[in-house]
C-alpha cells in the first residue's frame, strides 16, 4: 500500500457504510487498520503521535463501522481485536522457543569488577564491549511473530514452559500486531520484554480499585503479573500497561551479530526498546551509567531495580557459555534496595472509606529512600501471623516498588512479652461485628460507621457522585471530626450560617458551597447510588442497576434472585447490595435524605418494553445520531445491529437510505420511519 490517505492528518468524513461497494469497503479496511498500528506505534513505541486523539478515535471507529457491516473483510491483525476475545477457564500451557534464562546479579561494585575480569580472561579479544540496560521490575513475556504477524505470547513460567497469554498481550497498544514491512521484519522472530504498569497508571488503578472495595495491589510488578494472567481480556484491556524489549530470543533468516545490532533492528521492526539503553566498554562507564540511572530513577514512570550489563559480541558469548540457566555473559547490577531497620511501635487496624480492615503497622520513624517512614501496611491478618511482627520487635521495612512502606520481616527475636496478633471481633471504630471475605475482614456497618464516614462524604460529594463541588476530603473531614455530620443525611441540615464555621470560610464561599449542597438535591437515580458507597458498586455498576430499578425504595425490594438475573450482577455485587439495602439503618439513612428533599430522577426505562427486538438503522435520522437511537434501543432492553437478518425485527428508515433497506424488502422485515420509531420508544 504506497501511499495510505490515513496517515497524516487524515479526512476523517466518511461516505455512508451503506454506499460503499465491497471493494471499495475491503481497501478501506485495510487502509484503516495499516493507519491505526502506524499511528499505534507512533504513539505507544515512538512517543511522537502524529494525529490529534478525536481524529485517532474517528479513524477507529469508522473501522470498527466497516468491519461491522462487512465481517468477512475484517483482517486477522484488526487493531480491533486487540480487544473483545472471550475469557478462558485455564490459560495454556506453551513451551518456550528456547530456554528463558535468568539473570546472576550483584549489589557491590567489586562483584562487577570480578565480571569484567572474568569476561576478559576467558575471552581471546583485546577489547570487550558491553551494552547496558535498566533492569526492569515488571513482568518478563515471550513473544513470537510469523511472517511478521503476532503469533502468540507467554509468560515465563518454569523458564522452559510458560502460559499461554496471547490475548491478553494483544490488548497492549505498545506490542505491534503486525511487523513493519518496510523494514524486511524476518521470517520468524521471538522476543523477550518485560510488561511494565506505568507508575502514575499504577496509582490510578489502585485508587479506583479502593473506591471499590477491591485490594489495591502492592506495587506496579505485582499489578502487572496479576493482570496478565487474567483470564479475560477484556480485564486487561483498560489497564495501563507498557513494554520494553530487551532480547531476541530466537530468528530465523538473518542473522545478528552484536547484541547492539539488536537494538538497531527491533524499534526498526516495530518493538519499543528502552531510550536509556548504551555501548560502553570499560568499568569506568558501566559505573557511570549505574549512578546516572540510580539518580534518575525516580523520575522514571516506570520500576527498576538495576542495571542490566550484557556482552555485546555473540561470539564472545558462545565462549563464556551458560552457567546453571544464567548466562556467563550478563550481570544484574542491582540498586541498593530501600529498606531499613526500625522498631515496631504498635499494630493498629484501619478502617478504610469501603470498611476494608486493614493492619498497619506504627514504626519508630526512619528514613527510607530519602522518605520518613511511621507507617507501613501489613496488608492482612494472614500476613502478620506468618511474619509473626508484634509490637516491641525489630522489623526490616521496605518501600516496595517504590510505593507503599511495608514490613518485610522481623529482625532477630520477640523483644517484648506480646502475643500474637490477631484480628478484632469487632469494628474499632463502630464495635460493629466484622466480617471476613478470604483472606480479608470488613466491617459492614457502612454509612453508620465514623471512620467510613470522612471517606464515604467526600466520596458523595465528588464529581461522579453527587458533584458537590468544594467539599472534599479536607472538608469532609472537619465536619466529620466537629460532628456537624454524623451521617450523610446530615449534609442537607447544614445551614449557610454553619457553613461559615468551616476553616478557611467566608460569606461568598460558604453561599457557594450551602448551593451546591441544595443543588446536588436532584440527582440522577445511577450517580446518586454510585454516591452511597455500595461495597462492588462502582459508576458502572450503578448505570446497570438504575437501568433495571426505578429509584432507591424498587431496588430495596429487589431480591438476590432478582439481582443475580441481571446480566452483569454476580453474587457478590447481589450480596452486597442486598446487604445494603435490608440494613435497617442505612434504610433510615436513605429515609432521612430522601426526607431532605433529594429528588431522584430514574436514569434508566426499566421497563424492558423492547425486550427481545432488534433493530437496524438505515440513513439519516432527525433527532437521533446512530448512537443515540442505539442506546435509546439498548436501554429499553432490544438490541440494534449493523447488518439484516432473519433476527431483525424492525429496520428504521431515515434520509437516503442504504442497501439496507433493499435487505429489508428482501427479506420482508417489518419497515419503519423514525415517527414510528418514536412511538416504539415512547410505548
Ligand atoms: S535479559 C539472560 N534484560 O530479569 C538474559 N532481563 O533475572 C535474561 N529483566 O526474568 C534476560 N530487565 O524479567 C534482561 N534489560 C533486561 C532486563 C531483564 C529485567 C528481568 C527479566 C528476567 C530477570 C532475569
Amino acid at each position: 500500500m504506497a501511499k495510505n490517505p490515513f496517515f497524516k492528518d487524515p479526512k476523517t468524513k466518511f461516505k455512508d457504510a451503506d454506499k460503499l461497494d465491497k471493494k471499495d469497503a475491503e481497501k478501506q479496511i485495510d487502509q484503516l487498520a495499516e493507519a491505526i498500528n502506524h499511528h499505534d506505534y507512533l504513539y505507544y513505541v515512538k512517543n511522537k503521535p502524529a494525529i490529534s486523539d478525536r481524529k485517532y478515535d474517528l479513524l477507529y471507529k469508522r473501522l470498527e463501522e466497516l468491519e461491522d457491516h462487512y465481517p468477512d473483510l475484517r483482517p486477522e491483525d484488526s487493531p480491533t481485536k486487540r480487544v473483545g476475545a472471550e475469557p478462558v477457564d485455564k490459560l495454556k500451557k506453551v513451551d518456550h522457543t528456547s530456554p528463558m534464562l535468568s539473570l546472576n546479579s550483584a549489589l557491590e561494585d567489586d562483584k562487577i569488577k570480578d565480571f569484567i575480569d572474568y569476561v576478559k580472561r576467558h575471552s581471546d579479544k583485546k577489547s570487550i564491549d558491553y551494552v547496558l540496560e535498566p533492569k526492569f521490575d515488571g513482568f518478563s513475556v515471550e513473544v513470537v511473530y510469523e511472517k511478521g504477524e503476532f503469533k502468540y505470547g507467554s509468560t515465563r513460567g518454569n523458564g522452559v514452559t510458560g502460559e499461554d497469554i496471547s490475548e491478553n498481550l494483544k490488548t497492549i497498544r505498545a506490542i505491534p500486531l503486525r511487523l513493519r514491512k518496510e523494514n524486511n521484519p524476518p521470517d520468524f522472530i521471538a522476543v523477550r520484554g518485560e510488561v511494565l504498569m506505568p507508575k502514575d497508571g499504577f496509582q490510578d488503578l489502585n485508587k479506583e480499585r479502593i473506591e471499590k472495595g477491591d485490594e489495591p495491589f502492592a506495587n506496579p510488578r505485582n499489578a502487572a503479573a496479576g493482570i496478565m494472567r487474567q483470564l479475560d481480556p477484556q480485564k486487561v484491556a483498560d489497564k495501563p500497561l507498557d513494554i520494553y524489549f530487551y532480547t531476541i530470543m530466537e530468528m530465523r533468516d538473518g542473522e545478528l551479530s552484536k547484541h547492539w545490532k539488536v537494538f538497531k533492528k527491533l524499534p526498526q521492526w516495530g518493538f519499543k526498546t528502552n531510550e536509556t539503553n548504551k555501548k560502553c566498554s570499560s568499568f569506568k562507564e558501566i559505573s557511570e551509567y549505574h549512578e546516572d540511572i540510580l539518580q534518575k530513577r525516580d523520575d522514571l514512570n516506570y520500576d527498576i531495580d538495576g542495571v542490566v550489563i550484557k556482552v555485546n559480541d555473540y561470539n564472545v558469548r558462545e565462549e563464556l557459555g551458560v552457567r546453571e540457566n544464567s548466562p556467563r555473559w550478563a550481570i544484574a547490577w542491582k540498586f541498593p534496595p530501600k529498606k531499613k531497620v526500625t522498631t515496631l511501635v504498635d499494630i493498629v487496624v484501619q478502617v478504610g472509606k469501603s470498611g476494608m480492615l486493614t493492619p498497619v503497622a506504627l514504626l519508630e520513624p526512619v528514613d527510607v529512600g530519602g522518605v520518613t517512614v511511621s507507617r507501613a501496611s501489613l496488608h492482612n491478618e494472614e500476613m502478620v501471623k506468618e511474619k509473626d511482627v508484634r509490637p516491641g520487635d525489630e522489623v526490616r521495612i521496605q518501600r516496595a516498588g517504590d510505593v507503599i512502606p511495608e514490613v518485610v520481616e522481623r529482625v532477630g527475636d520477640h523483644q517484648k512479652k506480646t502475643k500474637k496478633f490477631s484480628m478484632p471481633d469487632k469494628c474499632p471504630s463502630c464495635g460493629t461485628r466484622v466480617e471476613k471475605e478470604g483472606a480479608y475482614y470488613f466491617c459492614p456497618a457502612g454509612l453508620q460507621c465514623r471512620a467510613q464516614l470522612v471517606g464515604r462524604l467526600a466520596h458523595y460529594a465528588s464529581r461522579e457522585a453527587m458533584n458537590i463541588e468544594n467539599l472534599g476530603e479536607k472538608i469532609a473531614r472537619h465536619l466529620v471530626e466537629t460532628e456537624m455530620v454524623s451521617d450523610l443525611a446530615d449534609l442537607y441540615q447544614l445551614s449557610q450560617k454553619d457553613l461559615k464555621k468551616l476553616p478557611g470560610f467566608a460569606e461568598k464561599s460558604s453561599k457557594q458551597l450551602y448551593e451546591d449542597i441544595q443543588e446536588s438535591k436532584k440527582a440522577k437515580f445511577d450517580r446518586f447510588l454510585y454516591a452511597l458507597g455500595i461495597r462492588h458498586v462502582g459508576r458502572h455498576m450503578a448505570g446497570v442497576l438504575a437501568n433495571h430499578f426505578e429509584n432507591p425504595d424498587d431496588l430495596r425490594r429487589a431480591g438476590r434472585q432478582d439481582l443475580e438475573k441481571i446480566n452483569e450482577v454476580g453474587d457478590e455485587i447481589a450480596s452486597s447490595v442486598t446487604h445494603f439495602f435490608q440494613d435497617k439503618k442505612n434504610q433510615k439513612i436513605l429515609e432521612r435524605l430522601l426526607k431532605s428533599g433529594i429528588e431522584i430522577e430514574s436514569t434508566g426505562t426499566r421497563k424492558k418494553t423492547l425486550e427481545g427486538n432488534t433493530f437496524v438503522f438505515t440513513g439519516e435520522l432527525k433527532d437521533y445520531t446512530r448512537e443515540e437511537a442505539r442506546e435509546e434501543v439498548e436501554l429499553r432492553g432490544g438490541r440494534a445491529t449493523s447488518g439484516v437478518s432473519s433476527k431483525t425485527d424492525f429496520v428504521v428508515v431515515g434520509e437516503n437510505p442504504g442497501s439496507k433497506l433493499d435487505d429489508a424488502k428482501k427479506k420482508e422485515t417489518e419497515i419503519i420511519d423514525e415517527n414510528k420509531f418514536k412511538k416504539l420508544l415512547q410505548s
